[in-house]
């Protein structure tokens, strides 16, 4: 039987998803992504889980979009929504997703931990766009994300050289949030996710939702967005509690209601 392109696993609160292609260093093919984008969806759903990770099985978390199967395309396979359509469902996750990155994050590697909203790095971490480096150019938004991580004189280099950075690089130019010896990358960022996941959830989908805007629209729209979410939150009951457990001295009890 063939070994399953995603693996899944729990703790507590903590959904933890890993891509598993190790033998070609975790290459996103197009079956590995509507897996990837199918179980995302279902953690979304899935009430008991407040945060997921997202990480790759074996030395790399993911050496970018599978050559072979792309080798041979046609223009137009990736114009339009088509060809991508699993990359916008899992950009649609509205639960905090953590990339834990250990060896490539390469070209679309890099693409995905950019669609997630915290990457933690091992030491052994490297990011790179090497698209340039085939005869084209990022195609899952690295030209555009990469551009609003890191700015445009520091994507021109990666984009324009194919060259690698490191994990220190990397923190330095602010695409990472943190760099952590290897044995450290799994329990670092399960702390973190633990940590994120026993908030009160509708607010913290909200303020993911409100965050991603700060790089999508307008000051203006953005401020509009938050405030018109910052009310919302005022018809949930994890508000009245969070508020009166404050008054009262005593830790929130959070529902997700
Ligand atoms: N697609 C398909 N197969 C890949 C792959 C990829 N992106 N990256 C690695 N592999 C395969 C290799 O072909 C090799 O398979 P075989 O054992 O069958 O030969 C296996 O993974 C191990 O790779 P290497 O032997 O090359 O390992 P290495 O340690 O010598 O080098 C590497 C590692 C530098 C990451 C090198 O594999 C490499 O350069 N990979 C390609 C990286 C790349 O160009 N990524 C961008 C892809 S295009 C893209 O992502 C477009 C987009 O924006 C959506």
């Amino acid at each position: 039987m063939d070994e399953p392109l995603i693996l899944v696993e729990r703790e507590g609160r903590v959904g933890i998803v890993r891509l598993n292609r190790p033998r070609v260093l975790n290459a996103l093919n197009t079956s590995l992504m509507k897996e990837l984008a199918d179980v995302l969806e279902e953690m979304d759903r899935d009430e008991n889980i407040g945060c997921i990770i997202l990480t790759g099985q074996g030395k790399a978390f993911a050496a970018g979009a599978d050559i072979s199967e792309m080798a041979d395309a046609a223009p137009f396979q990736f114009v339009g929504n088509a060809y991508f359509a699993d990359w916008q469902r899992v950009r649609r996750v509205e639960k905090p997703l953590i990339a834990a990155v250990a060896g490539y994050a390469l070209g679309g590697g890099n693409e995905l931990a950019m669609c997630c909203d915290i990457i933690i790095a091992a030491e052994t971490a490297r990011f790179g766009q090497p698209e340039i480096l085939l005869g084209v150019i990022p195609g899952a938004g690295g030209t555009q994300r990469l551009t609003r991580s890191v700015g445009k004189g520091k994507a021109m280099e990666m984009i324009l050289t194919g060259d690698p950075i490191t994990a220190e690089e990397a923190l330095d130019w602010g695409l990472i949030n943190r760099v952590v010896p290897p044995e450290q990358l799994e329990p670092e960022a399960l702390s973190l996710a633990q940590k994120i996941a026993e908030k009160p959830p509708l607010a913290v989908k909200m303020a993911k939702q409100a965050i991603l805007r700060a790089q999508e629209m307008s000051l203006e729209q953005g401020l509009h967005f938050e405030q018109l979410a910052f009310g919302m939150l005022f018809s949930t009951e994890d508000q009245r509690e969070g508020m009166n457990a404050f008054i009262e001295k005593r830790k929130a009890q959070f529902k997700g209601k």
